[in-house]
């Protein structure tokens, strides 16, 4: 009999697939769908304090090989989310979902971490530290001090299941630099990769880039981002301590590519830009496809699997 059910921090899911934040889990209708559906969680829109409209439009586009993006954090502030799960979790007391925060100062962190500590709330926080998309402020993975000084802050009073959205990282020495750090703390989880920040993407007949913000650069996402999210799933694997679940986002199409996320290390994998084009049926036809990846192998648990990929040094 094969499960795809996962276990995170002590939490059992059904299934190891989800939606990434930022993709149709914006609005109430959004998340009802993700609950509705095959996923084995969902995760909300990252949440600013207050309500914010995010950047001028265009602000995403298609690419052959995925999307760019620079939303800027639209979201309904972290209020209308908080009260989303909490209501969630009082109709379904054994579902653990991921709220996510994304406060662009250590200040609004801090103020809306205070507010879920102080809530009913018992799922996990995923805190995003990597939006690339909003003007003038960097991406705090990027500042391996400030990671420190924000999680140091954070787990002063915090005591709830956090996790950490992380940037992709693109040197082995910054692998170990920031499993350093996050080694320290008592993370859940650790969510890699965020979209590959500040790509460009030009239209040759228009002559033009192809999105408004920033000029035209964004975040990329989607197949061509999978190299490199499987590389950081694997670096973060092999140097976490093992409390420290890994959450693998990127590039993820179909049951090979999250069979693979798995291979490297992840316990979960969360789907974003394909989510984004095809809507839930994509749980159901990415976990058909990894049951039938799983059937060919004799695997019936992810567990069989996970982390065990091999290299030539084997
Ligand atoms: C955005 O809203 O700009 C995307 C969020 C993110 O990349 O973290």
């Amino acid at each position: 009999m094969i499960t795809l059910e996962t276990t995170i921090g002590g939490r059992h899911f059904d299934n190891c697939m989800m939606n990434a934040a930022g993709i149709r889990c914006q609005t109430n209708k959004d998340l009802d769908a993700l609950v509705a559906s095959k996923a084995g969680a969902y995760v909300t829109k990252s949440a600013t304090p207050h309500k914010r409209a995010g950047n001028p439009a265009p602000r995403m586009h298609e690419l052959h090989l995925g999307s760019i993006n620079s939303m800027g954090l639209p979201n309904n502030g972290l209020d209308y989310y908080l009260n989303y799960v909490v209501e969630d979790e009082q109709k379904r007391p054994d579902s653990t979902n991921f709220l996510s925060v994304a406060g662009t100062s250590l200040e609004d962190n801090l103020a809306m971490l205070h507010q879920v500590q102080d809530s009913n709330f018992n799922g996990f926080v995923e805190l995003n530290l990597s939006c690339p998309n909003v003007p003038g402020k960097p991406q705090v993975g990027y500042d391996f001090d400030r990671v420190n000084t924000v999680l140091n802050e954070v787990f002063q009073f915090f005591t709830k299941p956090l996790g950490v959205k992380l940037p992709p990282y693109f040197d082995l020495v910054h692998f170990d630099q920031i499993a350093e750090i996050l080694n320290q703390y008592p993370l859940t989880f650790v969510n890699t990769i965020n979209s590959i920040g500040n790509g460009l993407v030009v239209d040759p007949e228009t002559e033009k880039v192809v999105i408004k913000p920033k000029g035209g650069f964004g975040g990329i996402g989607g197949i061509s981002v999978k190299p490199t999210a499987l590389a950081n799933v694997r670096g973060l694997a092999l140097r976490l301590k093992p409390e420290i679940s890994i959450v693998g986002t990127g590039g993820i199409l179909n049951g090979q590519d999250a069979f693979e996320h798995i291979l490297c290390g992840a316990s979960m994998v969360q789907i974003g830009t394909q989510f984004g084009y095809e809507g839930t049926r994509v749980f159901d036809r990415v976990s058909q496809e990894l049951t039938e990846i799983m059937a060919h192998k004799g695997y019936e648990t992810i567990d069989d699997f996970r982390g065990k990929l091999k290299t030539f040094d084997d």
